[in-house]
């Protein structure tokens, strides 16, 4: 028997003004898109901005249904809009934030379970590390270089082939 270790990081900072230039931008454009999610439902609206290698940005925020299970993250409506209108670009980070009609979300938010897993699909799809800014509406932003640490052990394309 052989056990093995995976230990996530994460680097936590105390504001966005800690944040290097280019993270601080694609912060600010995750709060402009959280501003047109459509989030009637859980009153709880969530804005993504990917950044691609070639500098492009592509804004995602969650889209919500009367049929509840149906709508999107935030993440998801971002990331699959960037593979759309930039096929074979490189993802280089998603920024994240959120933004409450109820209460005040004073915390970084961080992706769901499924957004982890798309995420992941354009890590291994590019061979990239996708590096993952997330924040709240005030307060820390916390820093991941790979959806890795959120997601070991992953499940991707290879495990569909043959050896
Ligand atoms: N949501 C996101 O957009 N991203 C996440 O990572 C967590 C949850 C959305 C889904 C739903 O519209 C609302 O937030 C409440 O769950």
């Amino acid at each position: 028997m052989n056990q093995t270790e995976w230990v996530s990081k994460f680097s936590e900072f105390e504001s966005v003004n800690e944040l290097n230039e280019e993270d601080r931008k694609l912060i600010e454009q995750a709060r402009q898109s959280v501003m047109s999610a459509y989030a009637p439902y859980s009153r709880f609206s969530v804005g993504a901005a990917v950044l691609l290698e070639n500098g492009q940005v592509m804004l995602g925020n969650n889209q919500e249904n009367a049929s509840y299970p149906i709508g999107m993250c935030a993440e998801r409506v971002a990331v699959f809009a960037a593979a759309a209108n930039f096929p074979g670009i490189k993802i280089k980070s998603i920024a994240i934030t959120a933004l409450s009609k109820q209460f005040l979300i004073d915390k970084p938010i961080t992706p769901c379970g499924a957004c982890r897993q798309a995420i992941a699909e354009y890590e291994h799809r590019y061979s990239n590390p996708i590096r993952l800014v997330m924040t709240g509406e005030t307060g820390k932003v916390l820093v991941a270089d790979s959806i890795k640490h959120f997601l070991p052990y992953q499940f991707n394309g290879d495990d569909l082939k043959a050896k």
